[in-house]
C-alpha cells in the first residue's frame, strides 16, 4: 500500500498566515500539522508517500525532505492549480501504478491515527473504504447518506445535508479510483470533486464501506480549528524541561520547555510548549498556549493561543487569548500621547479590542 498527502491548496480561510506559507506547516503544539499526517501513515506500515504540491511546493519540500526523517520515501507531484482532491489523484496515477492506497488531505488531524482503518481495508479489501464522524456543521463538508450501514450517496458541502456524517479526509483505495476520476466532470466550484468519484464507485457497483469515528478529528481550516487542534495536541503532552528556569519563576502543570529558552520572574500553566531560542520575562503563559522558536514574551500575559517564530510580545497590559499571531510580529505598548491604538496589519489581518 501507498499514501498520497494533499498539501497544495490556497488556505484563503487562514489568511494573512497562508499569504507567506502552507497551511499545512501551521504548527499545533509546536509541530506542523502536515508532520501529524506522515506519522500516522508511517505508523500504518506505510513507506512510500506522494507529496501533492502546488504554489507552496519549495516550503513543503524544505520542510519534509526526502521523508528519511520518518524513515519514508517522498515522492513530490506538482498540481498546476488546486483543481479538486479527485485530480490529485488523477495526476498521481504513475507513482500509484497498481497498488492500494490511502489519502490523506494534508490539514486533517486524526488524532487515534489512521493505522485501524489501514488494516480494515486490507483484512475486508472492499474498492474504496471511507472515514466519516459526527459533525454539527456538516454543510461545511462532504457528506454521506447510508442504508443500512452502506453508502449510497455522497454530496459536497450540501446546503439540506441528508445527515451528520461528513466525510473526514482519509481515503483508501485501490485501483479502480482511477476509472472514476477519469470518468467525472468538474463540480459547479470547478474542482474535480473524489465525493463525485466515490459516487461513481457507488453507482458502477464497487464495493464502497464506510467506517464512523469516534476519536477526535479536524481539518483545521479556519484560526479557530487551529487553536482548538493545537488544545487537543497539548493534551498528549508530557513534561520535559531543558531551558533555563530562574528560582523566581513557578512551572504548573506539564509544559515542555527546550534548550536555550529562558523563563525570568514568570508564570508557566500548562499544557504548554516553548520552543528554542524563546524567552519568557515577566510574564504569564497560560493553558494550551505553543511559543514557537525565538519568541519573546516580556512583561506580558498569554493563553490558549499560537504564536510563531521571531514574534515578540511587548508589555500588554490585557491578557491576550485565543490568538493565532505568525512569525516575527510585534505586539508593544507605547507610552505616549494621544492614547490610541496603532497598527500595522497586513491584508485580511483580524485584530479584535475592547
Ligand atoms: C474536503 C473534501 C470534503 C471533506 C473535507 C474534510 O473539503 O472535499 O468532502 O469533508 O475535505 O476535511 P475542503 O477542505 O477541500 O473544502
Amino acid at each position: 500500500m501507498k499514501a498520497l498527502i494533499l498539501s497544495g491548496g490556497t488556505g484563503s480561510r487562514l489568511r494573512p498566515l497562508t499569504y507567506t506559507g502552507a497551511k499545512q506547516l501551521i504548527p499545533v503544539a509546536n509541530k506542523p500539522i502536515l508532520f501529524y499526517a506522515i506519522e500516522a501513515i508511517r505508523d500504518a506500515g506505510i513507506d512510500e508517500i506522494g507529496i501533492i504540491v502546488g504554489d507552496t511546493r519549495e516550503e513543503v519540500k524544505r520542510a519534509v525532505g526526502d521523508g528519511s526523517l520518518w524513515g519514508v520515501k517522498v515522492t513530490y507531484i506538482e498540481q498546476d492549480a488546486p483543481r479538486g482532491l479527485a485530480h490529485a489523484v488523477k495526476i498521481s496515477a504513475d507513482f500509484i501504478g497498481d497498488d492500494d492506497f490511502l489519502m490523506f488531505l494534508g490539514d486533517n488531524l486524526v488524532r487515534d491515527g489512521v493505522s485501524a482503518f489501514a488494516n480494515q481495508f486490507r483484512t475486508n479489501r472492499p474498492n474504496s473504504l471511507i472515514l466519516l464522524s459526527r459533525v454539527p456543521d456538516p454543510q461545511r463538508f462532504g457528506v454521506a447518506e447510508l442504508t443500512n450501514g452502506r453508502v449510497v450517496r455522497l454530496i459536497e458541502k450540501p446546503q439540506v445535508p441528508p445527515s451528520d456524517l461528513a466525510l473526514v479526509g482519509v481515503y483508501l483505495f485501490d485501483k479502480n479510483i482511477f476509472t472514476a476520476v477519469n470518468a467525472i466532470k468538474p463540480s459547479w466550484r470547478n474542482e474535480l470533486e473524489i465525493t463525485d468519484a466515490i459516487q461513481y464507485l457507488v453507482d458502477h457497483g464497487h464495493v464502497v464501506d464506510s467506517h464512523v469515528i469516534d476519536g477526535w478529528w479536524k481539518d483545521t481550516g479556519k484560526p479557530e480549528d487551529v487553536l482548538e487542534a493545537n488544545r487537543m495536541m497539548l493534551e498528549y503532552i508530557e513534561t520535559d524541561i531543558c531551558g533555563t528556569v530562574d528560582a523566581d519563576s513557578q512551572i504548573f502543570g506539564r509544559a515542555v520547555i527546550d534548550a536555550d529558552v529562558e523563563i525570568i520572574n514568570s508564570v508557566i500553566r500548562g499544557p504548554v510548549v516553548i520552543a528554542k531560542g524563546a524567552r519568557i520575562v515577566d510574564s504569564y503563559i497560560g493553558p494550551f498556549t505553543a511559543i514557537s522558536e525565538r519568541v519573546q514574551v516580556l512583561g506580558s500575559e498569554v493563553e490558549n493561543s499560537i504564536l510563531l517564530q521571531g514574534t515578540v510580545i511587548a508589555q500588554i497590559p490585557t491578557r491576550i487569548d485565543s490568538s493565532l499571531i505568525g512569525k516575527n510580529v510585534r505586539i508593544s505598548r507605547i507610552k505616549e500621547r494621544p492614547k490610541a491604538l496603532n497598527f500595522v496589519l497586513g491584508d485580511n489581518s483580524r485584530a479584535d479590542v475592547q
